[in-house]
């Protein structure tokens, strides 16, 4: 392989995490790692499928609690990456003590039977959720639920056509890639599902419109346009949200939502790494005041310990009683549906999303101020608890600091705090929302003592 398509090969697996093929990743676990936990990590990677990205692995767990991970040999480490699935913290005793008590009578639902927790987690989903969102299906994983949706828009509109992001994630199986915009995912596997058009996302940072970080909203004139040059497409998907993160301009939606009535498309919004408190809204499409056709959320859903994800759609499209859309074998598992009813009940009563809005805008200006104090800090943005700082070489041309940024991570690994970086240069910040601002503090402190070391090493044209 060429130097160029090696270089290429590294950028695209860079999209979705981090590298574990790195040499710093290896110079991390030669300088941290004792033998019992190298011959675990050599066990594991005899035993799995090697896959990008998780294979090999970084470290062994052996614990979790609220904000923090507890690594094999005792180190404690606030993650700040948990899969997202962390809204209510690790090991929420809440949630535990629901699944503990609902283990003990009904674990397992039989097809054709239905259960307590399952239909009280539909009725709550349903009166949550925003306008007539009134009709639920649960899938075992979110790639699961974007199916039924694709399959649900198929059904309803008589036609098959997709409009979906470059560089969206919607899961990794096949038809959730087809819509996905990941080289990573969708490169050299063959044939995608047929009618799947992609459109630039709302990213002013890397805008084929030209609206040099300033969206101009064209991106989203321009899903009007394909779909009026299609004229028979099914539904617009994206994430209301980018987990990177991006977040489109308050118009963004208004425009793409019209633009899909008049078009008779439905809108199909996945919100499954942020609904349920993690932007500081139950429901992220609450921020741009649209409500979709069809929501699909999942990850914080299981409280942090079960896989669940749900599909919740407009009632008047409950219109295939005969076909199947979903037909999961634990699609109304009552242990999942407990735990969601568990952490749901938490966010409501502990007052979480509050919390998640204040705390939010108290990080988002430390990190703001951290941006003044270091010139390798190009940009420093979030919403909610869903939090980024984009590292770079320049801050006007926002060449990325890929280096100094796996520097910074591994550095702040050793001094407990865990992250992941997306994109290369960005370092995503997404803590349980239960994190106190004395801790949030301390991740702050331990990530600006990183940075200021890197930029020695790492001078950048703004020094
Ligand atoms: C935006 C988005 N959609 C869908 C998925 C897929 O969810 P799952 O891994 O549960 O299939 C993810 C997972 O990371 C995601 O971030």
């Amino acid at each position: 392989m060429s130097i160029d398509a090696r270089k290429q090969d590294l950028d695209s697996l860079r999209s979705e995490g981090d590298l574990n093929i790195s040499p710093r990743r290896a110079a991390w676990a030669a300088g941290h790692l004792d033998e019992a936990t190298q011959a675990l990590l050599d066990d594991d990677a005899r035993y799995f499928l090697h896959q990008s990205l998780s294979t090999p692995c970084l470290n062994v767990l052996r614990a979790c609690d609220g904000v923090y991970i507890e690594d094999h040999q005792g180190r404690r480490l606030m993650d700040f990456h948990g899969n997202w699935v962390h809204q209510v913290g690790f090991r929420n005793p809440r949630v535990i003590a629901a699944i503990t008590a609902q283990l003990q009578t009904l674990p397992f639902c039989t097809r054709r039977y239905t259960n307590v927790p399952a239909i009280d987690l539909a009725k709550k989903l349903a009166a949550l959720a925003p306008g007539a969102l009134n009709k639920v299906l649960f899938a075992p994983g979110g790639a699961l639920a974007m199916g039924m949706a694709l399959k649900l828009a198929r059904m309803v509109t008589g036609r098959f056509k997709t409009i979906s992001m470059w560089d969206a994630f919607h899961g990794a199986s096949l038809d959730a890639i087809s819509i996905g915009g990941e080289a990573i995912f969708r490169r050299g596997i063959g044939p995608l599902l047929p009618g799947a058009e992609h459109v630039p996302p709302p990213n002013p940072s890397n805008c084929p419109f030209g609206c040099e970080r300033a969206c101009s909203l064209q991106c989203a004139g321009y899903i009007e346009y394909v779909l009026e040059k299609e004229g028979d497409v099914a539904a617009v998907v994206a994430e209301t949200v980018r987990s990177t993160p991006y977040i489109p301009p308050p118009e963004y939606w208004q425009i793409v939502r019209e633009a899909c009535d008049r078009h008779g498309a439905l809108l199909i919004l996945d919100e499954i790494p942020h609904a349920l408190g993690r932007t500081g809204t139950m429901f992220t499409c609450e921020h741009y005041g649209v409500v979709p056709d069809i929501l699909v959320i999942g990850k914080g859903l299981g409280g942090g310990i079960f896989p669940l994800a749900a599909m919740i759609a407009r009632e008047d499209l409950d219109v295939a009683p005969g076909r199947a859309l979903g037909h999961y074998t634990h699609e109304k598992n009552p242990v999942a549906c407990a735990a969601a009813l568990a952490a749901i009940e938490f966010l409501e009563e502990e007052n979480i999303l509050a919390h998640t809005r204040a705390l939010g805008a108290w990080t988002l200006d430390q990190m703001q101020a951290m941006m003044e104090r270091h010139p390798l800090i190009g940009d420093a943005r979030g919403l909610g608890l869903m939090l980024g700082m984009e590292l770079v070489k320049d801050r006007t041309t926002m060449e990325p600091a890929t280096e100094a940024a796996e520097e910074v991570m591994y550095r702040a690994l050793a001094r407990g705090l865990s992250f992941k970086l997306t994109m290369g240069n960005i370092i995503l910040l997404v803590p349980a929302l239960t994190i106190t601002q004395e801790e949030m503090a301390r991740a702050l402190d331990i990530l600006e003592t990183c940075i200021t070391e890197v930029e020695a090493e790492f001078p950048t044209e703004n020094t």
